[in-house]
This record gives C-alpha cells, sequence and structure tokens, in this order.
C-alpha cells in the first residue's frame, strides 16, 4: 500500500516550496525551468497518520500555544525502538530547527577565535556557523579514493587538527556523502576528541534514514569521557522539515542546564503549535511508513547505480549508506563544461545564478535539472561533484537522468572532435 503511496505524483509547484521555487532554482542552476534534485527534503507526502492529524488540527481552527507533557518521553520511546538507545527523559531537550541548537551549542562551547574542525565536504550551514560567531574553521577532508569513489575518515588528520581545535561539528550519516559510520570508527573520533580536550556536536538529522545500522556519538563519547551533545531530528525522517523540531541529547548536568538557560533567554524555548503536532504524530504513528520508505530509497539508489555503470560511466555515483541525497563525481567530464562555459558565457554568467557552481549551470541549462554544485560543500575542492536528492519518484529520476545523459552526451559530441 505504501509503495503506491510514494510512487503517487505529488504536485509541489506553486507552494511556499523553497526546492520547487522557480527563482530559487535560478539562482543554482541558471534555468528556472530546471527540475529540482536539490534541497534537502523529499518530495513524498508525509505519513498519512500525520496528514490525517495535521488536517483534523487544522480544521479545529484554534492554534494557541502548546503545552505537552509527554514529549520527551515520546521521542525516548522513539530512540529506544528506532535505535535500540535507552535514553532518561531528563537528559533530553526539544528545540526549533537543529541549526539553531547547533549555533548556541557552538557559541557556548567555543570563544571568538577558536579552531572549529569540520569534516569536509560538508552541510554548508556548519561553515557559516563558524564563520558567523567569528570562530575559525578548520577544514578536514574525508579521504577520497578516485578509483573506488568511496569517501573515508582521515583520522591521522584528524589527530592532527585536534591540536589547535576546541570544538568538532559533526554529521552522522554524513551529508553529502551518505557515509554511515560504524562504532569503532566513532570510537577512535571520541579517543582523539578526548585526548585533545575537543568537545563534539554530533548532528544525527540523517540517522533514522540509515540502510545499516547507526550509532548515536553520544554514548560512546561519554564512554570516553569525551563532552558531547546528540542532535536527532523527525524533520528529515518523516519529511516536515518545514515544521522545525528537533531534539539535542545530553550527557553533562551542566551543559545541558546551560543550554536550556540559554534557550530560555532567546526565548527559544518553546516550539509552534504545528510542528509539534506533527513531530508527535510522527514519532507516534510514522515508522510503518519510515519501513516502506526506506525500501523505496533503495530501490531508487539501485536504479541509479545501474543507470550510471551502464550509461553514464563518465559520472560515478557514489553509493550512499542513508538518506536521500548523494554525490556524484563528474570531475571526468569537468573540462568539458568549462569549453562549454567559454563557448557559452552569457548562459553560464555567475550574476544569474549567484548560489550555484559550474556543474550546477550545466545540469541545469544542458539537462534541466537543479542540483547542489559540489562548490556549496566546501569551495572549489569539490566543484567536480554535484548532490542530487533522490527522494522522489522513480518516473522523475528515470527522467532527470536520461536528461543528464543527453546532456553528456552533447558535451562529447560538440567538444571532443
Ligand atoms: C546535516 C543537516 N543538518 C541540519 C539540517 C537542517 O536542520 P533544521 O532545518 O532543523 O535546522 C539539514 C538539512 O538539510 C541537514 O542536512
Amino acid at each position: 500500500m505504501h509503495q503506491d503511496y510514494f510512487s503517487q505524483e505529488v504536485n509541489r509547484r506553486g507552494t511556499l516550496s523553497v526546492k520547487w521555487n522557480p527563482q530559487a532554482i535560478k539562482s543554482i542552476a541558471a534555468n528556472e525551468k530546471a527540475e529540482p534534485f536539490w534541497v534537502a527534503d523529499m518530495d513524498f507526502l508525509a505519513p498519512p497518520e500525520v496528514v490525517e492529524t495535521a488536517i483534523k488540527t487544522a480544521k479545529g481552527g484554534v492554534y494557541g500555544y502548546p503545552y505537552v507533557e509527554q514529549k520527551e518521553q515520546l521521542f525516548c520511546s522513539w530512540a529506544e525502538r528506532r535505535h535500540s538507545w535507552i535514553i532518561n527523559r531528563k537528559d533530553v531537550v526539544i528545540c526549533p530547527g537543529m541549526l539553531t541548537s547547533i549555533a548556541l551549542l557552538t557559541e557556548m562551547l567555543t570563544k571568538e577565535g577558536d579552531g572549529i574542525i569540520v569534516p569536509l565536504p560538508a552541510y554548508q550551514p556548519f561553515l557559516r556557523i563558524v564563520r558567523n560567531l567569528g570562530r575559525t574553521l578548520i577544514g578536514w577532508p574525508l579521504a577520497y579514493e578516485e578509483k573506488s569513489h568511496r569517501f573515508s575518515l582521515d583520522l591521522d588528520a584528524f589527530e592532527e587538527l585536534c591540536k589547535q581545535a576546541k570544538l568538532l561539528i559533526f554529521c552522522s550519516p554524513h551529508n553529502p556523502s551518505g557515509m554511515v559510520f560504524s562504532e569503532e570508527e566513532l570510537k577512535r573520533i571520541a579517543i582523539i576528541a578526548k585526548r585533545n580536550q575537543v568537545a563534539i556536536i554530533s548532528d544525527e538529522i540523517h540517522s533514522d534514514l540509515s540502510f545499516k545500522e547507526h550509532h548515536p556519538l553520544l554514548p560512546i563519547a561519554t564512554e570516553m569521557g569525551c563532552t558531547a551533545v546528540t542532535c536527532m531530528a523527525p524533520s528529515k525522517t518523516f519529511n516536515i522539515a518545514g515544521e522545525h523540531y528537533s531534539v539535542s541529547i545530553f550527557s553533562e548536568d551542566k551543559l545541558r542546564l546551560a543550554f536550556k538557560r540559554r534557550l530560555e533567554q532567546l526565548f527559544l524555548d518553546g516550539n509552534s503549535f504545528f510542528s509539534t503536532t506533527i513531530a508527535l504524530a510522527a514519532y507516534e504513528s510514522g515508522e510503518p511508513w519510515l519501513k516502506e520508505l526506506l525500501v523505496y530509497l533503495q530501490e531508487n539508489i539501485a536504479f541509479m547505480e545501474k543507470f550510471f555503470r551502464e550509461r553514464l560511466p563518465s559520472l560515478a555515483f557514489i553509493r550512499p549508506d542513508a538518506s536521500f541525497i548523494t554525490f556524484i563525481d563528474c570531475s571526468a567530464i569537468i573540462a568539458l563544461v568549462e569549453q562549454d562555459a567559454l563557448a557559452f558565457p552569457e548562459l553560464y554568467d555567475e550574476k544569474k545564478s549567484p548560489n550555484g557552481g559550474l556543474l550546477s549551470r550545466f545540469f541545469g541549462l544542458r539537462a534541466e535539472t537543479a542540483l547542489n554544485d559540489g562548490s556549496w560543500f566546501g569551495g572549489d575542492a569539490y566543484r567536480g561533484f554535484v548532490r542530487f536528492n533522490y527522494g522522489t519518484r522513480k518516473e522523475k529520476i528515470a527522467a532527470a537522468l536520461e536528461r543528464m545523459e543527453k546532456a553528456v552526451k552533447f558535451l562529447k559530441d560538440t567538444y571532443t572532435r
């Protein structure tokens, strides 16, 4: 039943969706008609029980301040069911968006000028948080094996960087590579961090969407004596990201109380009526839908992997172990794209798509497909990649890949004679 649910057409054009907004699309893809596969929300309807609750609540017609006694407990039950993680409800703080929490925690755990390690490529707002708060960004590039197209952690480099750092902003599972980390890897990160007095904020927003077992960092870090916070949310899991709701989990009372105090000082300690309603309905009743979603997403991955292997071998699909986004390595075509940009400077004019890069403009212009440019995730080192959001119907993905295949053929036909 749910498989049909995911394959139905959902028309998001003309809604408030930023992903589907023509001007926003143009700003990265140089073409407002490009079909969006960028911003990290999915095109699927939220779980039917969540939609029903939202409709019923909306029909109630009064949207006052919410109060829910058991919201921390509901999350604890979820974490235990989903990740076999037993949490005491007193260690949980419910917050609005996860970025708000990460920015506040960063402010609390570091001082101006302090070094903060961020693995690269990175979900770009992490870099902005560091910059906005006047801290010093210490990029930690993931190792990349060009033949196998696999990213991995360079822990020796991490140990070296820790000497100048006070904090690591970690992302597990990792956006944009889709990596899921083993218990052993997380243990080693925590040991190194502890040895160097580096605290860790672990963004685990994509954890419920992991295809392998996800290990929350906090219990591991606590065992190693390392200061850490894990942040989770129902937003990506149930496709309700517009209704900001997230959860921070602490093992140190002092840090938790300081965080709560900071939220109160900024009047950020209350979530909105709708976000609360929807998040709680999702945790209570969304699990059967989530299980079906994970099947659908893995089918999409299998389809894409086969397509790239058989029909688009000059682009390398980096197989993700979680969620609905992944990197595609396009470095083999970038020299040809550069020639296209030289031949058509007005199309590729940066002023017309100021938030894009060379490859996002190329796919926007030549394949009518809007993808995040790799450079968004950490600058020129990643300009050979694009991020593709496959949280949508198979038919739509197939059509986009066919357009990308034609665009690459056009490049080869035009510039390699
Ligand atoms: C790794 C990661 N963290 C945080 C966010 C955003 O979280 P929020 O909307 O709750 O601030 C995203 C959204 O794409 C994300 O991918």
